[in-house]
C-alpha cells in the first residue's frame, strides 16, 4: 500500500497515449491496491494509470463519493461502448489542480472492461459517474479536460 506521486499538467506522460493490459500480473495488482489509497487521500472521484505515470489502460472510480462511502471500482483495458445524452457542468482533474472547466460530457457513459480478475464486466455511469468515466477515459488517449472546456478558471473563481 503506498500513496503515488499524481502527475501534473506540463508532465509528457499525461500526453501519451496508454498500452493494453495483456497480462494481470502482481504489479498490476499493486497498481491497483496504490491507486486506490492515491484517490482516497486525494478525495477524488476518479484516477487513471497515467496519472501516476505508468502508461497502461486502467482507470478507477469511486462511484460511492456523493453518499459518503468509498466504492472503488476498477476498470482494465476499458472500451466505451455506449453513450447517452449530455450534460454540460464543471469538473476538475487532480492533475491540473487549483482550476475548474466547463466541459459537454456525455450523460450516461456504458464500458466493457475486464476486472482485476480477469473476468469481463459491464458498467453504466449516469450523472457525476458518467462524466468521470469520460473523463478517465480521456487521460488514457492522453486528452485532459481542459483541451475540451469551453472556459477553465481558477478554482476559487465563480
Ligand atoms: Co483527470
Amino acid at each position: 500500500m503506498a500513496i503515488l506521486n499524481i502527475m501534473t499538467e506540463g508532465d509528457e506522460v499525461l500526453r501519451k497515449k496508454s498500452k493494453e493490459v495483456t497480462e494481470i500480473t502482481p504489479k498490476i495488482l499493486t497498481l491497483l491496491d496504490d491507486m486506490k489509497d492515491t484517490l482516497i487521500k486525494a478525495q477524488g472521484v476518479g484516477l487513471a494509470a497515467p496519472q501516476v505515470g505508468i502508461l497502461r489502460r486502467i482507470f478507477i472510480i469511486d462511484e460511492g463519493i456523493e453518499e459518503d462511502v468509498t466504492r472503488i471500482i476498477e476498470f482494465i483495458n476499458p472500451k466505451i461502448i455506449k453513450t447517452e445524452g449530455q450534460q454540460d457542468g464543471v469538473e476538475g482533474c487532480l492533475s491540473v489542480p487549483g482550476k475548474k472547466g466547463d466541459v459537454l460530457r456525455p450523460m450516461t457513459v456504458t464500458i466493457e472492461a475486464i476486472n482485476r480478475k480477469g473476468e469481463k464486466f459491464t458498467y453504466t455511469g449516469t450523472e457525476l459517474i458518467g462524466r468521470c468515466l469520460s473523463h478517465e477515459y480521456d487521460h488514457l488517449d492522453g486528452i485532459l479536460y481542459i483541451d475540451k472546456a469551453s472556459i477553465v478558471l481558477d478554482d476559487d473563481e465563480d
